[in-house]
């Protein structure tokens, strides 16, 4: 392990070995690797630019930091002994072009490159978790279409407690929303973390060297230059929004995998998770474990977290770069790898997701329609409340089981199977004009105002969605 750092200006002696081991970050920071090669690339034409370099130095600067990115991949990188992804970069370019790798540090810093090629990576990560959020987006629109041509029905739950009938395709897209939420927020947060190129604010001051920041900028990917050295080496405002983004997604994702965990089991039954996603006990033979969806939920808090050391740091900070910034890389990685893992396994656990309609149909309760009743009720006229609890009567007498039921032992008396005489009996409001038809096809059909339940609504919501996604 090297144990020499570049910075051992006015330090006497080697560093404590483990003091070393514990302030360095190459075994993760590796990671930036192709971002460092391309900003150290970027930095060298710049300053050839500039006239600091001689137009073949910066060729064969260029040539071998292509050369470094062809022969060392991050994973052999973070092997190595360096402090970090820049000092590695540089003692490869300084083994490769001699005295002319010792140049390019010129009139840069690692607070401004490191800055940089965060942003780089951050950029292209929100890029990827977009097209991963819109992916399971769009397993869960490719299910809502099949649901809703099967037919299926499903109680929609409030407290957990059966609330009124809705289409299992209208559930789907419920989750869809959001979903479609973040793949916009995730591209929102690409656009900011390119919106300013920190490279040039070099240490802190600004960059001595005459370079043309905004040519730097556009070459890099960056809309501009940012405006100010000391913010540029600084902000870290990109990082929490990418965090916020990641967080949310995974917010949204375990409450997904909170409903297909209730769902699949044997209590509800209204779906079977693929076999590819699904898990077994060692110990339970019979077991089909929901592990994605359990890790989900564990993993939407461990984001929330990072989120929340990233934030405690940063307000801590004096202005300019300290070493607690080290620390957003790790918060970065780590939420990336963990939404990408759990935005695969939940697509491809709603993708592969079996729904059981026979089974979601027969859970309904019998007074599911309670809302739809009222409703009838206050069609005629009635004031809702008086409505309310005329059906709330109603419900209490069924579930006495006696008198107006007729004595139907068993709890739930379902509203479809009512005769008119008894509806009558249970109350005068209740004639046949209200009840006739009161159907759990009817009771969806009227919820057909914009984003209803309704199938007419619903299948619109699919293609409206299924654009967007394509
Ligand atoms: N490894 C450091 C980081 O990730 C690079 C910047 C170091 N700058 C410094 N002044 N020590 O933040």
């Amino acid at each position: 392990m090297t144990t020499d750092p570049l910075w051992k200006g006015r330090i006497a002696g080697p560093p404590d070995p483990e003091f070393f081991a514990f302030q360095r970050s190459l075994p993760y920071d590796a990671r930036l690797l192709p971002h460092d090669l391309e900003v150290n690339a970027a930095w060298a034409k710049a300053l050839g630019r500039a006239g600091l370099l001689a137009p073949d130095e910066v060729t064969r600067l260029v040539a071998a930091l292509a050369t470094i990115g062809q022969e060392l991949s991050p994973a052999a990188a973070a092997q190595r002994g360096e402090e970090d992804v820049h000092t590695l970069v540089e003692a490869e370019l300084t083994a490769r072009t001699g005295d002319l790798g010792r140049r390019i540090h010129r009139g840069k810093s690692r607070n401004d490159q490191v800055a940089t090629d965060v942003r780089l990576w951050t950029a292209a990560a929100a890029r990827g978790l977009e097209a991963d959020a819109r992916g399971l987006a769009r397993a869960l629109v490719a299910q809502a279409a099949a649901w809703l041509d099967a037919g299926h029905v499903m109680a929609g739950f409030t407290h957990l407690q059966q609330a009124e009938p809705i289409l299992a395709a209208h559930w789907a897209l419920s989750h869809c929303e959001p979903l479609r939420r973040d793949g916009r927020r995730f591209a929102q947060v690409e656009e900011a973390t390119l919106a300013a190129c920190p490279l040039g604010a070099a240490a802190l001051s600004g960059t001595p060297a005459a370079v043309d920041r905004a040519a730097l900028a556009k070459e890099l990917g960056f809309a501009r230059p940012a405006a100010n050295s000391m913010d540029a080496v600084s902000d870290r405002d990109f990082a929490l929004g990418f965090l916020h983004a990641a967080g949310l997604a995974l917010v949204h994702a375990s409450r997904l995998a909170e409903d297909l965990m209730l769902f699949t089991t044997r209590e509800f039954g209204f779906a079977r998770l693929p076999d590819a996603f699904t898990t077994g006990s060692s110990a339970l033979p019979q077991k089909r474990n929901a592990d994605a969806c359990e890790l989900a939920r564990a993993k939407a808090a461990r984001v929330l977290g990072r989120y929340t050391a990233l934030a405690a740091t940063l307000r801590a900070l004096p202005t300019g770069y300290n070493k607690d910034l080290q620390e957003d890389k790790e918060a970065l990685f780590d939420a990336f790898d963990s939404a990408r893992g759990v935005l695969h396994a939940l697509t491809g656990a709603v993708a592969g997701l079996t729904w059981n309609g026979a089974r979601s149909r027969a859970a309904l309760g019998g007074w599911i329609l309670a809302a739809e009743l009222a409703e009838r009720l206050a069609a005629t006229g009635l004031p809702f409340r008086d409505a309310y609890a005329a059906v709330a009567q109603a419900v209490q007498a069924l579930e006495a089981g006696g008198g107006a039921a007729g004595g139907a032992a068993g709890p739930e008396r379902r509203f479809e199977d009512v005769t008119p005489a008894e509806w009558k009996a249970l109350g005068p409001a209740f004639t046949d004009e209200v009840t006739r038809g009161l159907t759990l096809e009817a009771a969806l059909a009227r919820r057909a105002a914009v984003g209803g339940t309704a199938p007419a609504r619903v299948r619109e919501a699919i293609a409206e969605a299924r654009e967007a996604l394509s």
